[in-house]
């Protein structure tokens, strides 16, 4: 049975994706951010990244005006609960996540899905602060979501089967994206394996090994990888990166999680990537990449003279 009206809190880089996913199935979807303001600003770059979508032949203007007019913004969340499934899209913070879990458990109607788009947390911590951790569970979107096929579902140990197969349904029948099923465990699998590979890419490139570009260039070229991992980590915002790995090393305790230097100077200077125009690489107005970060000098070693 198709889902008529859905719920996203958090209308960021991922709800924003979750959103257009949504209403372009024809479902009503409400947007709950914080305040106003961000809301407005959340609504205007979801129509811009249409509009750059539309410039590639990606979708027609007729399909963003019908996307859009699904798409109704509130910062009143008691008053949209009562909907089938609500999914959660807020930084991955987990005191700030499990705050709303519990208000949403108190204020949903006892039938409504709580999903999580968390990348690292654990679904059965989050749920624990809920009244109803057999409708909690995780739905791992990809960024850009609406162009990435997959989606991983994670149970918490008390997720039950028919949330599981409800939200299974939701996601291969009505978003038509292929979901791999993730017993829990932080990180699950996507994160947990390229955490470490973009932190290795950084760990290069401080060391003066090669330039960004060809770092990216190698593993792109020479793996297939449709991105390299640096332009990967500046898409996904350098903050976010960190914080998974921050995340993953408190959980695991290996090494191979703790955010590289470079990754931390860049975060602390405020430089978190495409949404800030500068992260490992340089991005204009359009979000186009246009050289490398000139404040990250290559250490490399000068070349002796020609006897
Ligand atoms: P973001 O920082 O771009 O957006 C978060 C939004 O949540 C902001 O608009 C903020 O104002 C809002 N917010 C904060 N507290 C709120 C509350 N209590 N109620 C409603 N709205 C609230 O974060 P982003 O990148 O969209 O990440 C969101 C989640 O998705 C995180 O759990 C992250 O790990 C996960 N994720 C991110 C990916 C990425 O590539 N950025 C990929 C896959 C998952």
């Amino acid at each position: 049975m198709a889902i008529q009206r859905i719920v996203i809190c958090g209308g960021g880089v991922m709800g924003r994706g979750i959103a257009q996913l949504i209403a372009a199935t024809g479902t009503e979807v409400t947007l709950v951010d914080l305040t106003d303001e961000i809301l407005k600003k959340s609504i205007e770059l979801l129509s811009e990244e249409m509009d750059a979508e539309i410039e590639k032949w990606g979708l027609t203007l007729s399909e963003k005006k019908a996307i859009l007019a699904r798409i109704k913004g509130t910062t009143k969340l008691e008053e949209v609960c009562d909907v089938p499934i609500i999914i959660e899209a807020i930084p991955e913070e987990e005191e700030r996540k499990k705050r709303l879990l519990k208000e949403l458990g108190e204020l949903c109607s006892p039938e409504t899905i709580i999903v999580s788009n968390t990348s690292t947390l654990s679904i059965t911590e989050l749920a624990s602060v809920t009244n109803r951790s057999d409708r909690v569970v995780g739905v791992h979107f990809l960024h850009p979501v609406t162009k990435i096929p997959l989606v991983e579902i994670i149970r918490g140990l008390r997720t039950s089967q028919r949330t599981y197969d409800l939200v299974k349904e939701f996601c291969e029948e009505q978003l038509n994206k292929t979901a791999v099923s993730v017993y829990e465990y932080p990180g699950y699998v996507t994160t947990r394996i390229i955490v470490p590979f973009m932190n290795e890419a950084m760990h290069v490139l401080m060391e003066g090994i090669a330039t960004a570009e060809d770092i990216d260039t190698a593993m792109k070229l020479g793996y297939g990888f449709h991105m390299g991992p640096l332009a990967l980590a500046d898409v996904m915002g350098l903050d976010v990166v960190m914080k998974w790995m921050e995340n993953l090393l408190e959980e695991l305790s290996e090494h191979k999680y703790n955010p590289c230097p470079l990754l931390r100077k860049l975060v602390r200077a405020g430089h978190l990537g495409k949404k800030t125009k500068l992260g490992f690489f340089i991005y204009n107005e359009e979000g186009n990449k246009i050289g490398e970060n000139p404040e990250i000098k290559l250490r490399g070693f000068i070349p002796p003279p020609e006897k």
